[in-house]
C-alpha cells in the first residue's frame, strides 16, 4: 500500500476558533523583536560573519524581522566533505530507521506550529490560513516519505530466478543531494525536498530561496531536534547565481532536487551538463500557464468560488494558480460580473490580521514585474477590474483582464492577475491550441456537467494535475500527487508513490549458491 491509506495527514488548526487565532497572533507578536537569524548551518554549527543582511517583512518594509548570512565558497566545500563522509551510515540505517526520524520531524513541526506560521506570515507575507497549510504540508511530506522509506527502502527484495541462484534488488541513497527551493512554499517545499532525499538514504545540502532563509533555518534546527545526525543535513543560504551555482557545479553533488522557475531550471540544467564526472539526476518542478475551461452547463456560483480561490488565493503566488479562464461567449459576461463582485469582497492587507484574504507579494521586484504586466494589459488588452492596493509594503492588488488568446502571455505571470479568454462554444480545440503550444503542463481546471467536455479539455491541454468541478490549488500529499510535465517539470510527483525513486540508486546482486 504505497499510498498509505491508514496514514493520516496532519490535522492543522481550526481558524474559526477564536482561541486558535489568538495563539497565532501572540506568536506573530513574539517575533516582533526582529531577532530571527539564519546563517550557514554546517554539522549543527551556525556560521555568520560580519553584520549580515537585515531581513524585512513583505507587508511592511520598515519592519525588521531578523538577519541572514550568506554561505561562502569554502562552506560549500566543507559541507560536501562532511555530508559525503556521513552518508553511507545514514544509508545503512535503512528505511525503518530513517522513517523514525522523519516522523519525529513531523511531530516537531506540529509542536512548533504557531511559531512556524508566524514566521510564514512575517517573512513570506502568508495569511494565517496559508501558514497553517504550510506546516500541515511539511508534516505530511515527512510522514508520507517515512511511509515510503519503510516500504521501498526496508531491505532487499528477493526476485524469482533459476534454482540455485539468489537474486536481490535493493534501493540506496546516491550520495549528497542538493535541494534548491522557492520562497512561495518556504517551509513545505523546503522540508519536502529534504525529507524525500533523506528518506531515500542521501545526505542533503539545502539552499533556500534568498527571500526566506529564516524559516529554512528554523526547519533545519527542527530536523536536528528530531534526531537527524547533524552531519547529514546542512543549510547553505545565499543567492542562486552564486551559492546555488556552486552547489550544482560541485563534483560531489550526486543529484539535484529543484523547485522554482522554468528559466532557473534551464540554467541549472546547463550547469549540470557542463560538469565533469558522473551523470546525475535532476528533479525539476517549475512554473505553469494554468487554465480553467468553463462551459455553459457549469454552475456559476461554484465556478466563481473556485476561480477566486485558484486565481487570487495566496496572492496568486502558487505554481498551481489559475492564470487564464476560458469562458464561453454565451455566459462570459455573467461570469465576469460575478467575479468582479466577488473581488470586491476580498480583504487586502496585513497578513497578520486574521481577516485578511490577500497579503502582499513577496518583494519589490515581484511587485514591479506585475506592475509592468498591468501596464501591458492596459495598453494592449483590456483591464476589466482592479482593486486598490494597501500602502506600505509590497502589495499588488488583484486584477482581472481580458486577453484575445493564450499566446498573449508568453510566460507565467506570478501574482494575482486573472486573464479571461472568450471562446466560441464548439471551437474549444481552436481556443486551446495556442495554450497547449506554449508547452507548459502543470495544473488544469474544468467546470462542466458534461463528462465529454472535461475529457475533451484534458485531451487538448496537457497537465500533470487536472481538477474537475473544484478549485485547482492545494494538492494534498498522498491524495493528489503533484507535479507538471513539459516546461512545468520532470517528475516524479511530490507526495506520490514514486517520489523517492529518482533520489535512489538500484543495486541488483545475484549469488550462485
Ligand atoms: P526561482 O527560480 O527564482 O528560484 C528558485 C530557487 O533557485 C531559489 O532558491 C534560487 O536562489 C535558486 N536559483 C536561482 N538561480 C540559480 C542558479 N543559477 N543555480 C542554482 N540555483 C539557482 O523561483 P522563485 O521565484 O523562488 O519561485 C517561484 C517559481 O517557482 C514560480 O515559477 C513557480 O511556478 C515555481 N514553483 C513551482 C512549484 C512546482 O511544484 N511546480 C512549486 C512552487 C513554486
Ligand atoms: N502543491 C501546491 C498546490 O497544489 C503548489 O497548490
Amino acid at each position: 500500500d504505497l499510498y498509505g491509506t491508514a496514514r493520516k495527514n496532519s490535522a492543522g488548526m481550526d481558524l474559526s476558533v477564536a482561541a486558535d487565532r489568538e495563539r497565532l497572533s501572540l506568536a506573530v507578536a513574539a517575533l516582533d523583536a526582529g531577532a530571527l537569524t539564519a546563517g550557514t548551518i554546517i554539522a549543527g554549527d551556525e556560521l555568520g560573519e560580519g553584520p549580515g543582511e537585515a531581513r524585512t517583512s513583505p507587508a511592511d518594509r520598515a519592519r525588521s524581522i531578523g538577519t541572514a548570512w550568506s554561505a561562502q565558497a569554502q562552506h560549500v566545500d566543507t559541507a560536501f566533505a562532511i555530508a559525503r563522509a556521513a552518508q553511507p551510515a545514514w544509508d545503512a540505517l535503512g528505511g525503518h530507521g530513517r522513517a523514525r526520524i522523519l516522523r519525529a520531524m513531523a511531530d516537531e513541526l506540529e509542536a512548533h506550529r504557531e511559531v512556524l506560521v508566524a514566521m510564514c506570515v512575517r517573512e513570506a507575507g502568508k495569511t494565517f490560513a496559508d501558514g497553517v497549510a504550510e506546516v500541515r504540508e511539511a508534516a505530511d511530506f515527512c510522514r508520507y516519505y517515512a511511509h515510503l522509506a519503510e516500504r521501498q527502502f526496508g531491505g532487499p527484495e528477493t526476485l524469482k530466478g533459476p534454482v540455485g541462484e539468489v537474486n536481490q534488488l535493493s534501493l540506496h541513497g546516491r550520495g549528497v543531494f542538493v535541494a534548491i527551493s522557492p520562497w512561495n512554499f518556504p517551509l513545505a517545499i523546503f522540508t519536502g525536498q529534504i525529507a524525500a532525499a533523506l528518506a531515500a538514504g542521501n545526505a542533503v545540502l539545502a539552499k533556500p530561496a534568498e527571500q526566506t532563509p529564516l524559516i529554512a533555518a528554523a526547519a533545519v534546527r527542527l530536523f536536528q531536534k528530531a534526531g537527524l545526525p547533524v552531519e547529514v543535513l546542512h543549510l547553505l543560504p545565499g543567492e542562486g547565481a552564486t551559492v546555488g551555482a556552486q552547489l550544482t557545479a560541485h563534483p560531489a553533488c550526486a543529484g539535484v532536487a529543484f523547485t522554482g522557475g522554468t528559466d532557473t531550471a534551464w540554467a541549472i540544467n546547463r550547469t549540470l551538463a557542463a560538469r565533469p564526472g558522473p551523470i546525475i539526476p535532476f528533479i525539476a518542478e517549475t512554473g505553469g500557464l494554468n487554465a480553467m475551461f468553463v462551459d455553459t452547463t457549469a454552475l456559476k456560483e461554484q465556478v466563481i468560488d473556485d476561480v477566486m480561490a485558484s486565481a487570487f488565493g495566496s496572492a496568486g503566488q502558487r505554481c498551481s494558480a489559475l492564470r487564464i479562464l476560458f469562458a464561453p461567449k454565451d455566459t462570459a459576461d455573467a461570469l465576469i460580473d460575478g467575479i468582479k463582485g466577488a473581488m470586491d469582497e476580498l480583504v487586502l492587507g496585513d497578513p497578520a490580521d486574521p481577516r485578511t484574504d490577500i497579503g502582499p507579494v513577496i518583494d519589490e521586484e515581484a511587485r514591479a514585474g506585475l506592475a509592468a504586466h498591468l501596464e501591458r494589459l492596459r495598453a494592449e488588452a483590456k483591464v476589466l477590474h482592479i482593486l486598490e492596493a494597501p500602502k506600505g509594503g509590497s502589495f499588488f492588488a488583484p486584477a482581472l483582464a481580458e486577453i484575445p488568446s493564450a499566446d498573449f502571455l508568453p510566460r507565467e505571470v506570478f501574482g494575482p492577475v486573472l486573464h479571461v479568454v472568450r471562446y466560441e462554444p464548439g471551437r474549444l480545440a481552436q481556443a486551446a491550441a495556442p495554450l497547449a503550444a506554449q508547452g507548459y503542463g502543470l495544473t488544469l481546471g474544468v467546470h462542466s456537467r458534461i463528462e465529454a467536455f472535461a475529457e475533451e479539455v484534458r485531451q487538448a491541454v496537457p497537465a500533470g494535475n487536472a481538477y474537475v468541478n473544484r478549485s485547482m490549488i492545494g494538492a494534498v500529499v498522498g491524495v493528489q500527487p503533484f507535479g507538471g510535465e513539459g516546461l512545468s517539470g520532470t517528475g516524479p510527483k511530490a507526495g506520490g508513490p514514486h517520489a523517492l525513486l529518482r533520489y535512489a540508486l538500484e543495486r541488483a546482486v545475484s549469488v550462485n549458491i
